[in-house]
């Protein structure tokens, strides 16, 4: 049996950081606000000119060195994004473009908050399958471009960055399962209203944002991790003492806080970056990957729990062998 697996990690946040202190400035809310109710204390938002595509080749660079890697060993690039750079060419070839490879597909798939839990279970599939030996797999957002920054319910909780893997066939576990489901009858709890079918008119009347009822998404959310957490661990016949750490998405403190304690797991074993990054939507989980790799918290070896949920709603899990 093939599987595949994670044979480096890289991440890629802009320069200019963003304090809750600093938000106080802009809309009316609070420090304490924003930390008691979601955990996050700054994050990174893209300068003028900086694209998702910036932050993602930084990310991509750092994950293929990592992996010691070259641009000819990649067979194929998956990067999950809802904040492309542009309608097309997709970011897969914006990519592959700069990173000077030529030939393996390369696309882009938008899943909001689960997108690099969706493009890993893709490249995963064609690894397993014999089809691609080495993948590039990315999640990267510039979400701050599509907030409101008058709307102090949503404007507070986003970031911009990238995080990147590289997986390569082995014999050996690897990515053990990954398991995505999306379910549209919640649409209108999270989304972003306008496109380019639909039109940009609602830009001009200043409503073309993010659009979100928190306190209903916080619920299902909650909800819905707890049963891929207990589907993820019935799929490898596994025991909730079996995973070493959890990397969940970073959407908000108590959100995490639920889904370790449905683990019955300490905080000490959850890879935290809220507090830095904020909810850098399909960024979230593989930068929290490499920041924990990176400080040799995660071993090889070790069992991880990589969990994401999103717009749509959108919702996966990877179990991994690191
Ligand atoms: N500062 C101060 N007060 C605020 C702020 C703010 N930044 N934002 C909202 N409030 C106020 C509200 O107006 C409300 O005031 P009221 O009681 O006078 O009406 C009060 O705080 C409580 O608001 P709630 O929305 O009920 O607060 P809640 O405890 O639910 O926290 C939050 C809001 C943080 C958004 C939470 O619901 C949440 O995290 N939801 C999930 C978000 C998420 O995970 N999204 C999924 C991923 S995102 C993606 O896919 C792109």
């Amino acid at each position: 049996m093939k599987y595949s697996r994670i044979i480096g990690t890289g991440r890629c946040l802009p320069d200019k950081v963003v304090t809750n202190a600093d938000l106080e400035k802009i809309v009316d809310t609070t420090d304490e606000w924003i930390r008691s109710r979601t955990g996050i204390e700054r994050r990174h938002m893209a300068a003028e000119g900086e694209t998702t595509c910036d932050l993602a080749e930084g990310a991509v660079r750092e994950a293929m060195a990592a992996a010691e890697i070259g641009p000819d060993d990649v067979d194929m690039i998956v990067i999950g994004s809802t904040t492309p750079d542009q309608v097309f060419p997709n970011m897969g070839c914006l990519l592959q473009a700069r990173l000077g490879i030529h030939g393996p597909a390369a696309f882009s798939l938008e899943a909001a908050c689960s997108g690099f839990i969706f493009a890993l279970s893709v490249a995963d599939k064609y690894v397993r399958c014999g089809d691609v030996k080495t993948a590039v797999v990315v999640g990267a957002e510039t979400l701050t471009r599509i907030v409101d920054w008058n709307d102090r319910g949503t404007c507070v909780l986003f970031g911009d960055g990238a995080g990147a893997v590289v997986i390569r066939a082995d014999d050996e576990p690897g990515i053990l399962s990954t398991h995505i489901h999306a379910d549209g009858a919640y649409k209108d709890l999270l989304y972003f209203p306008s496109g380019v079918s639909k039109g940009f008119d609602q830009l001009k009347a200043g409503a073309d944002a993010v659009q979100m009822r928190g306190n209903e998404v916080f619920k299902v959310a909650v909800n819905t991790l707890g049963q891929i957490v207990d589907e993820t661990l019935e799929a490898n016949s596994l025991g909730k003492e079996d995973i070493d750490w959890l990397i969940p998405h970073q959407a908000n403190i108590r959100m995490i806080q639920a889904t370790a304690k449905k683990l019955g797991m300490p905080m000490e074993r959850v890879v935290l970056t809220v507090q830095d990054h904020g909810n850098t939507s399909a960024a979230s989980v593989p930068m929290a990957l490499d920041v924990a790799v990176r400080d040799g918290r995660i071993q090889r070896g070790d069992r991880l729990l990589l969990e994401a949920f999103g717009g749509g709603f959108t919702w996966g899990s990877a179990l991994v062998r690191y």
